[in-house]
């Protein structure tokens, strides 16, 4: 398989590109900048991407790469941060730009094959320093009107730099670079794609499991559903799967998975009832953090405790897919949140050890594959739910009463987006328990009641978001109907945040 390395200097899109290399149809990985050689190299190397990221190349402390990536004999493409780095190793000149260009920017290009088809003229700039002293061997292939060298290249030693940012929508046609290098310059076949990934996988968990017994960790979304199946297909019956109801769950979920497991797609699957035990353990805290890794904790244990029950189970399955591996922080890029399913797992965990077989996917790959597998369409398109469930939704300390007050609002709430025909158009959508209490009148009375926060986001893959337009009339019934029928609610409030700066799930 083809493989491209996208060395990560710590911009904020970095896993973007990947992204973007993955949809020309080559593999591609995410490594920190300084990662090892040993990792980078293989056989099926292609090429490599240098990313942007916050430094200045001549910075006390600044991101820098092993020197050998370049004697590695396969191309080299830097963007903004990463092409300022190429530059420096080849003995060019970095500045302050006088002129500090972002947003979107006008360019000229010559007809080089890496910018073949980029007719728009328009480029996305997000820098402070360009490059201002050409490196010997290199020549010009685009400049702005402040930027003499906003792209150049190096066509006898394969090496390439933008300085504007390919990878994101505001330069049209910007994925045309990726594929440009891939095909133009890698020589690549462009041949990648996730729905055909299945028989790859498949051999790999083979491989892995042996004769093992392996236990699935189910928790009805999409990402455990195909990683289960995937296994399914790999070992059959030795796959048994565990859907744990914490007490954190939606209204009616934990029937609507059981039924659906078992009658399409025949796994072999538990139920087990912990819901005493993570509301007693969660009984008093409030700190967003501890509350993941509370639950990521009992999880283990449960599983644990269920597999001895089976007479033991050699691997645990986990539908962990990369943003949870890149979210729960790399080297490089801080930590927001620890994801239940990675940095919420415990040292001792008794198994020999997780099987993932979609830790290296997006959501949309990963929506892909479920298809070629041919799971219903109405369970590869669920929305996605966080494995701590409700208990991220309720700020602060969660209650049994809280929890009630959450599910019924989102009930509410997701019956009018289907009502609306909005369901699949929105990445997700729910209620939040607030928290916050405030004074309102209903029937002539003052009351002084809990504020329901509406949260809903498009998204193609959870790493950025914006708040979705959901039209005002849906959005008056919503309000209308939760105050209404919802105990305790006297105000709904609308979260028009985007991600960044906030994220989808409120802790
Ligand atoms: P945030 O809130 O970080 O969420 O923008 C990104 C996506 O991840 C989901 N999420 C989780 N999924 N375990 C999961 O399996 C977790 O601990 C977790 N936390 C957040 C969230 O619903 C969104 O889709």
């Amino acid at each position: 398989m083809e493989r491209i390395v996208v060395l990560d200097f710590g911009g904020q899109y970095n896993q973007l590109i990947a992204r973007r290399v993955r949809e020309a149809g080559v593999y591609s990985e995410l490594l920190p900048h300084n990662a090892p050689i040993e990792q980078i190299k293989g056989e099926s190397l292609s090429g490599l991407i240098l990313t942007g990221g916050p430094d200045s190349v001549y910075a006390e402390g600044a991101k820098a790469c092993y020197d050998a990536i370049f004697s590695l004999g396969v191309p080299v493409l830097g963007i903004c941060y990463g092409m300022q780095y190429i530059a420096k190793v080849f003995g060019g000149r970095i500045e302050a730009a006088p002129v500090r260009e972002y947003g979107r920017t006008p360019i000229r290009m010559t007809d080089h094959p890496l910018l073949r088809g980029l007719d728009s003229g328009i480029v996305w700039m997000n820098h402070n320093d360009s490059v201002f002293g050409m490196p010997s061997g290199f020549s010009a292939i685009a400049e702005t009107d402040n930027c003499p060298f906003a792209a150049f290249a190096d066509d006898a030693r394969r090496l390439y730099g933008i300085q504007f940012h390919a990878e994101v929508a505001h330069t049209p046609k910007g994925e045309l670079i990726f594929r440009n290098f891939l095909r133009e310059i890698c020589g690549c076949a462009c041949t990648y794609s996730p729905a055909g990934l299945a028989d790859t996988l498949i051999a790999q968990i083979r491989a892995q499991v042996g004769e093992g017994r392996v236990l699935g960790a189910l928790s009805g979304g999409v990402d455990s559903s195909v990683a289960s199946v995937l296994v399914h297909n790999a070992i059959g019956d030795r796959l048994t799967c565990i859907f744990v109801d914490h007490g954190l769950l939606r209204h009616h979920e934990a029937e609507e998975v059981i039924s659906f497991y078992r009658d399409k797609l025949n796994l072999n699957i538990i139920k087990v009832d912990a819901r005493e035990r993570f509301l007693g353990k969660l009984a008093g805290v409030t700190d967003p953090e501890q509350k993941r890794k509370i639950i990521g904790t009992e999880f283990v244990r449960v599983f644990e405790e269920e597999a001895k029950k089976l007479g033991g189970a050699d691997w645990l399955l986990q539908g962990t897919i990369y943003p949870d591996v890149i979210e729960s922080g790399t080297q490089t890029g801080a930590k927001i949140k620890s994801h239940h399913n990675v940095g919420g797992l415990p040292a001792d965990i008794g198994f020999k050890g997780l099987i993932e077989p979609l830790r290296m996917l997006f959501k949309d790959e990963v929506r892909a594959l479920g298809e070629s597998l041919g799971i219903a369409h109405e369970l590869v398109w669920r929305q996605p739910f966080p494995g701590p469930g409700l208990a991220i939704r309720v700020l602060g300390e969660v209650t049994e009463e809280k929890l009630a007050i959450l599910r019924q609002s989102d009930y509410i709430f997701r019956q009018e987006i289907a009502a609306a025909g909005l369901a699949e158009k929105i990445w997700q959508y729910f209620t939040v328990f607030t928290g916050m209490r405030s004074v309102g009148v209903m029937g002539d009375q003052r009351t002084y009641d809990y504020a329901i926060g509406v949260r809903a986001v498009t998204s193609t893959d959870a790493m950025t978001v914006e708040w979705a337009e959901i039209p005002y009339p849906v959005l008056r019934r919503i309000s209308e109907r939760i105050i209404g029928e919802v105990p305790h609610v006297n105000r709904v409030v609308y979260d028009i945040t985007s991600k960044p700066p906030g994220t989808i799930e409120w802790e």
